[in-house]
């Protein structure tokens, strides 16, 4: 059925369909996770502030969560804004801001018919109240939907997540000894969700930037050239692809391998 479902979104004889077809739809990545870079190298490459690649980029959020829907993968999580990113000059952050608002309020109606739950990770009590209520609100109609969980990291910082977690587990009441990474994993924003197995990261920079440092641990890492604002379905499609040519050891030595050292 996904493939169906793509198919009908992708002009026949198309590179997309040609990698549609390739998909192997019963492995799926459960979980994607996005660093979205590369914004202001598009803006300054057309002599635009760079505040117009960010603009631009919208087109790639919202092309990215309804091609993941649509394929069925289980949760997606953009890295929108970090805590580092505060650093930035303040028309810049207020523009992203604006951004960010009008894109929920303009996209709850799809996400909402694509059956996809939003949710925030971060610390958005540390984002401004009008920011925060169009958060609430899309979180809230979204909160019994089945299909796709999208997650925007939002004031999000992977340290400040595990220091979060640390804080939370303490005053959860736990001893040192309850704790395991099973146990300390329910702290996590992503309390819950499987971690992500593939890592996608825009821009051709070799960095993971702060983004899901505890989830990451074993995620396949798949970086492109291409900056945000350009990425489109046939690159998710692309990584999904090379994601899935992958061969996965978690430390291990792998299906093949093991075959290989087995004694004849
Ligand atoms: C990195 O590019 C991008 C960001 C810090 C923000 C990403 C935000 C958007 C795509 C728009 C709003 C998002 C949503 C989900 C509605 P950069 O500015 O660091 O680019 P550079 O490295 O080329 O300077």
């Amino acid at each position: 059925m996904p493939l169906e479902q793509l198919l009908a979104r992708l002009a026949p004889g198309s590179p997309e369909e040609a990698l549609a077809r390739q998909i192997d739809f019963g492995r799926l990545p459960a979980h994607v996770a996005l660093i979205m870079d590369g914004n202001g190298r598009w803006a300054a490459m057309r002599h635009l502030p760079r505040v117009e690649g960010h603009r631009a980029g919208i087109d790639a959020v919202r092309e990215t969560v309804e091609t993941s829907a649509r394929l069925g993968v289980g949760v997606l999580t953009l890295y929108a804004f970090s805590v580092e990113n505060w650093k930035r000059p303040r028309s810049e952050v207020s523009t992203l801001m604006q951004l960010l608002k009008q894109y929920v309020r303009l996209e709850i109606g799809t996400l909402v018919d694509n059956n996809i739950r939003f949710r925030v990770i971060g610390r958005p009590e540390g984002l401004a109240p009008d920011v925060r209520e169009e958060l609430a609100e899309a979180t809230a109609r979204t909160a019994d939907k089945t299909g796709m969980l999208f997650n925007i990291a939002l004031n999000y910082s992977g340290r400040a997540e595990i220091v979060d977690a640390v804080r939370q587990a303490i005053a959860a009441g736990l001893a040192p000894s309850d704790l395991d990474e099973g146990r300390f994993s329910e702290f996590l924003y992503t309390a819950g969700q499987p971690d992500p197995d593939l890592l996608i990261r825009t821009s051709g920079e070799m960095r993971v930037s702060n983004f899901l440092l505890w989830q990451i641990a074993y995620s396949e890492i798949w970086v492109t050239d291409t900056l945000w604002p350009d990425f489109r379905c046939r690159h998710l499609l692309e990584a999904i692809v090379a994601y899935q040519k992958r061969d996965r050891r978690y430390g291990g030595i792998g299906p093949t391998r093991a075959l290989a050292a087995q004694p004849r």
